[in-house]
C-alpha cells in the first residue's frame, strides 16, 4: 500500500485497511529493529517539529523515529520560531515546506494544523490538537492488539473528559470495529460530530458506540479502561472547577471491578494522579508503559510509509 505523500491530521482521513496497514508496518519495524537501522530508509530527510505545548512522547519518540530511519528531525518550539511572534501559521507553512520533507505539529487549535496542512507540499502530522490526537490512536491500537488480539468486537470503555484523545479513539475504535462507551460528566460529552462520524463508521462496521453519564454501565464487561487527565494542556484555569465535576468519574479498583476480570488499563499519560488511583495505575491489569513505547513504534511507520513509501 502506498501512503507516501500523505498527512495526518485524523484518523477519518484513513480507511480501517490503512490503519490496519500501519499498525502491520508498525509491528514489522518493531520486530525488525536492526533491519531498518541498517536500510536507513528516511536517509537525507528533515522534518520540522513544531510544539506550542510541551511533550515527553510525542516530541521523543518522534526525534527518535527520525534518527532511527536515518533521517533528521529539527524541534521547533514556537517560543523560539516566529509563529510565536506573530509570524502566521500560512506563511509558516509555505516557509517549511521549501526546506523541510515532512511537518509534525502540536497545536492549540485544530485548525492551525489543518492551515499547515492547507499549504503545505509536504506531508503534515497532527501531534495532538484541542481536537483530536492520532498518533496516540495509533499506539493505542497496537498496544490493544497484542494483549487482546483480534480489535474487531472489543469493548472499550472510555471514563473521564470527552477530549482530544477520547475523539480520536471513538474515530480509531468505529472504524476498526470496536465497541467504545464513553462516560462523561454532564457538559463533557464529546463534541457532537465527532460523535455522528463515528455512529456513521460503526454503522459499517457492526461496533457499538454509546454515549453516557454512567460510568458503570460504561465499564461493565470492558475489555479495556481508559481514561486521561481531567485537565489538558491549555485549560489549566478551569482545573478546580473541572476536577470539582469529575469527582465521580476517577477509575477506581471499585469501579474497574465491573469490567472483565483480564480486562486492560491504559492512558495516554502523562498521569497526573487525579483521574485514576495509585491501585489502577501500578495494577498489573495496567499497560500504560507498554502503550508509551508503542508511540515510537507507531510514529515509525508513520514516518517511514509518509515521507519514504
Ligand atoms: N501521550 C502524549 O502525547 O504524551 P506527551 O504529551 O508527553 O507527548
Ligand atoms: N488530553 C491531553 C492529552 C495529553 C497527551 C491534553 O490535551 O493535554
Amino acid at each position: 500500500m502506498d501512503l507516501k505523500g500523505r498527512s495526518l491530521l485524523s484518523l477519518e482521513d484513513f480507511t480501517a485497511n490503512e490503519i490496519r496497514f500501519l499498525l502491520d508496518e508498525s509491528k514489522r519495524l518493531k520486530a525488525d529493529f536492526k533491519a531498518y537501522k541498517r536500510t536507513k530508509p528516511l536517509s537525507g530527510l528533515t522534518l520540522g517539529m513544531i510544539f506550542q505545548k510541551r511533550s515527553t512522547r510525542t516530541r521523543v519518540s518522534t526525534e527518535v523515529a527520525m534518527y532511527n530511519l536515518g533521517g533528521h528531525a529539527i524541534f521547533l518550539s514556537s517560543a523560539d520560531i516566529q509563529l510565536g511572534g506573530g509570524e502566521t501559521v500560512k506563511d509558516t507553512s509555505r516557509v517549511l515546506t521549501r526546506m523541510v520533507d515532512g511537518v509534525l505539529a502540536r497545536v492549540y487549535s485544530h485548525d492551525d494544523v489543518v492551515e499547515l496542512a492547507e499549504y503545505s507540499t509536504v506531508p503534515v502530522i497532527n501531534a495532538l490538537s484541542d481536537k483530536y490526537h492520532p498518533l496516540q490512536i495509533l499506539a493505542d491500537l497496537l498496544t490493544i492488539e497484542e494483549h487482546k488480539g483480534d480489535l474487531a468486537g472489543l469493548k472499550l470503555a472510555w471514563v473521564g473528559d470527552g477530549n482530544n484523545v477520547c475523539n480520536s479513539l471513538l474515530i480509531g475504535c468505529a472504524k476498526m470495529g470496536m465497541n467504545m462507551s464513553v462516560a462523561t460528566p454532564k457538559g463533557y460529552e464529546p463534541p457532537s460530530d465527532v460523535v455522528e462520524k463515528a455512529k456513521d463508521y460503526a454503522d459499517e462496521t457492526g461496533a457499538e458506540i454509546v454515549i453516557t453519564n454512567d460510568a458503570i454501565a460504561a465499564v461493565t464487561s470492558a475489555d479495556i479502561v481508559v481514561t486521561d487527565t481531567f485537565v489538558s494542556m491549555g485549560e489549566e484555569e478551569e482545573a478546580a472547577a473541572k476536577l470539582k465535576e469529575f469527582e465521580n468519574y476517577i477509575v477506581t479498583e471499585e469501579l474497574v471491578a465491573y469490567a472483565k476480570p483480564n480486562y486492560i488499563f491504559m492512558h495516554c499519560l502523562p498521569y497526573k494522579h487525579k483521574e485514576a488511583t495509585e491501585e489502577v495505575f501500578e495494577s498489573k491489569n495496567s499497560v500504560v508503559f507498554d502503550e508509551a513505547e508503542n508511540r515510537l513504534h507507531t510514529v515509525m511507520a508513520v514516518l517511514n510509509c509518509f515521507m519514504g513509501g
